[in-house]
């Protein structure tokens, strides 16, 4: 008996019910992933988490038919703008796809231009880097995006991050230990 091709994406999905139920209680950090090339400037909502400390590396997981992806592809560099927990508009609105050729100005997402560096990046963010693609694969669905830390601007005055946990937003609490003097970043 032939299976129609809606009948067999349900089965798929069945079949990845739990286990991607299970990724939804990963807190991530929300962010935002900036990229550029010629005359085109995209943004997406996304996440990023690091992968090295000595370089510092970090790594995104993109999917294939975003425009930001393209532009990464093209240019071999991106941004990640790591988000406060004011700016959850701005991440709803970069989870959007937009016209025109350039999604900051389409969006009103405002733009922090950093001297050297032709990405943008988001304006009043907790921080943001700059990175140079070391590396690239399909992961799945997405494509994993290794990147090297070339540049970063942190403000230090915002604490408050925003996260996402069970598909939703949701603020960070409040500090339960004192601060690590060493080893892992985090
Ligand atoms: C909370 C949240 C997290 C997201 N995480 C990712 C992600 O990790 N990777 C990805 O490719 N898209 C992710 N998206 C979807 C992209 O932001 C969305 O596809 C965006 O429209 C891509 O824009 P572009 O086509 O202009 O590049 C996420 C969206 C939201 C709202």
């Amino acid at each position: 008996m032939s299976v129609s091709p809606r009948r067999s994406r349900e089965i798929e999905q069945d079949r990845y019910g739990p286990a991607k139920r299970i990724l939804s209680r990963i807190a991530h950090p929300v962010a935002i992933v900036g990229a550029a090339h010629g005359a085109e400037r995209s943004c997406a909502t996304g996440t990023v988490m690091y992968v090295s400390h000595v370089p510092p590396m970090v790594a995104i997981a993109e999917h294939p038919g975003s425009r930001t992806t393209r532009l990464i592809q093209a240019s071999r560099e991106f941004s990640v703008s790591l988000l406060h927990d004011a700016q959850q508009e701005l991440a709803v609105a970069a989870g959007r796809s937009a016209e025109g050729p350039d999604k900051f100005a389409s969006l009103r997402i405002p733009v922090h231009e950093q001297p050297g560096h032709a990405i943008p990046a988001v304006a009043g963010s907790l921080a943001t880097m700059w990175c140079r693609v070391t590396d690239e694969r399909p992961t799945g669905d997405h494509i994993l995006f290794v990147g090297e830390v070339v540049d970063a601007v942190t403000d230090d005055q915002k604490i408050d991050a925003l996260l996402r946990y069970r598909r939703r937003y949701l603020r960070i609490g409040h500090w339960t230990s004192e601060e690590a003097p060493e080893g892992y970043p985090t």
